[in-house]
């Protein structure tokens, strides 16, 4: 059952069925507008504290809402509550637990509109981004439940006449999951559940972009049935409330989602406390390479590379960043990139015809501007997709550019940016060896109609999804099992059949009978 027909994913929304759309649309539309009060969430009270503004993305004069962010005495004082509460957490019946997250999924299904007004205004993400953040979290809940109720079966196992023997899993204690800004539902919510569900009390901070719908996702949980103390929420600044929650002793394991470098830092805080060794869960960046041969079919590739580039506007973890084009075929291929690149829709992510809509932030967008500044002063640019007049909002216009190696990039460029490198017939193996040399391992892309050579490549490569003869995004829970190796995570998958294992410890009890 846990990967064939007693599992469903959800449904979600098809835009281009209007019965389905219309009235999604006009109900997101009531939302569009509305005013979320975000604050701390710890013991099921709303904690008080100075509030700030949460601006739109592409609207930077209109105010999606207010948080309030968490102190270090409220983080300290919420992480007691969550120790004191996991005892009874702990010991209660995983169908119990389980439950709650199917109840969840059904509440999210429910205030779709809701939760996607959240992901446009508070995240700038586009109408269909909406609908697959909403669908993933709903997968994850349900997801997690049944894997749940099968491992949390206790295991009955030989010994001599006389003795009984068992094997089961238990919580580990007090979780922190700490969360990233691009899925602000579907990752916040898959770490949650998951910790949740396997017994652990949670302490969960959001990324300072997104803590608007992740109180609106607890409200949910609450409404679903979980008890009060058993997750806290705290909505504030990484280096801040962060810091705060993993170099405190009773923590009891981490599940992280955002750059390396900060996996780093949560790493040597929890390596520096006096205390129990905590497991960590990292999910972290990419340098996404997709591998095209003479054999692909080029119409095909520009499809894929279009929606792995430049969908989400390239904020995906597992976005295409380097595209490597045997030579025989990359005139053909550039030419189709181009009249693809002239067709984007850059603009409001409300709007339905939009394909690429802003960046996070400012930061963001000065970032990505840096770089692509400095390869258009070098002469590499290969095609721009120009901004309409008139945006108001933290926009990048698609940008396609030459590079000679993929050790040109020296870190994730994260945003809609993508780079062409050409390779001949015989550099196959430096080319695999130059994508293993970045150290980082998330997705791969191969186009090839020959089997051998998709082969030859997959079995070289140091990485966590591989993709062949399709896009390498949008990895669905339950099907296709996502993270990376290397510096891109610490290789568990979400949406697989062993993530939950990294949230438990086993306890083997034996009875002379
Ligand atoms: N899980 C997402 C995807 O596959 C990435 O972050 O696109």
């Amino acid at each position: 059952a846990i990967f064939g027909p007693g599992r469903r994913n959800s449904k979600g929304v098809n835009m281009n069925v209007l019965d389905q759309w219309l009235p999604l649309q006009a109900a997101m539309a009531s939302f569009m507008d509305q005013q979320w009060q975000g604050a701390p969430l710890v013991g099921g009270k709303r904690l008080q504290g100075d509030s700030r503004a949460v601006l739109c993305p592409y609207q930077r004069s209109h105010q999606v809402g207010e948080v309030v962010w968490a102190s270090a005495e409220q983080t300290h004082s919420a992480v007691d509550q969550l120790a004191a509460a996991f005892p009874a957490w702990n010991a209660t019946a995983v169908d119990q637990r389980a439950s709650i997250l199917e109840r969840t999924a059904d509440l999210l299904e429910d205030n779709m509109p809701e939760l996607m007004a959240l992901c446009t205004r508070e995240a700038g993400k586009s109408l269909q981004d909406g609908i697959d953040e909403v669908r993933e979290a709903v997968d994850f809940c349900r997801y997690y439940a049944l894997q749940a109720r099968q491992r949390f079966a206790l295991i009955t196992l030989p010994g001599p006449t006389g003795e009984s023997n068992e094997l089961y899993l238990q919580g580990r204690g007090v979780f922190a999951c700490i969360s990233p800004w691009n899925f602000p539902l579907a990752i916040f919510l898959g770490q949650v559940s998951a910790a949740l569900v396997c017994g652990n009390t949670v302490v969960a901070k959001p990324a300072e972009q997104t803590s608007l719908i992740a109180v609106r996702c607890i409200e949910l949980m609450w409404e679903a049935g979980l008890p009060k103390d058993v997750l806290a929420l705290l909505p504030g600044d990484g280096a801040q409330v962060g810091s705060v929650i993993t170099s405190d002793p009773r923590i009891t394991g981490v599940a992280f989602t955002g750059s390396t470098q900060t996996a780093h830092v949560i790493n040597r805080a929890l390596a520096a406390r006096d205390a129990a060794i905590a497991p960590m869960v990292a999910e972290t960046g990419g340098q996404n390479a997709m591998l095209v041969d003479s054999t692909a079919l080029p119409e095909q590739v520009i499809k894929d590379v279009v929606h792995a580039a430049f969908t989400s506007a390239g904020q995906r973890c597992s976005a295409l960043r380097v595209l490597f084009i045997q030579e025989d075929i990359a005139p053909r291929v550039l030419e189709l990139l181009k009249g693809a690149m002239a067709e984007l829709h850059i603009g409001d992510p409300g709007d339905r015809a939009t394909d690429v809509g802003p960046v996070i932030d400012s930061d963001a967008r000065d970032g990505l501007l840096k770089h692509v500044e400095t390869l258009k002063g070098q002469g590499r640019l290969i095609e721009e997709t120009p901004l309409p007049d008139g945006l108001d909002g933290y926009f990048v216009a698609p940008a396609a550019f030459r590079l000679d190696s993929i050790r040109e990039l020296e870190r994730e460029h994260f945003g809609p940016i993508l780079h062409v490198i050409t390779w001949r017939n015989n550099q196959l193996d430096q080319v695999i060896a130059d994508i293993n040399a970045t150290g980082f391992g998330l997705t791969l892309g191969i186009h090839s109609r020959n089997e051998e050579t998709a082969r030859y490549i997959d079995q070289r490569v140091r990485i966590g999804n591989v993709y062949v003869n399709r896009n390498q995004i949008g990895a669905v829970v339950g099907v296709q099992p996502f993270g990376g190796m290397g510096l891109s995570g610490t290789g568990p998958k979400a949406g697989g059949p062993h993530y939950l294992l990294r949230f438990v410890t086993e306890r083997t009890r034996t009875i002379n009978t």
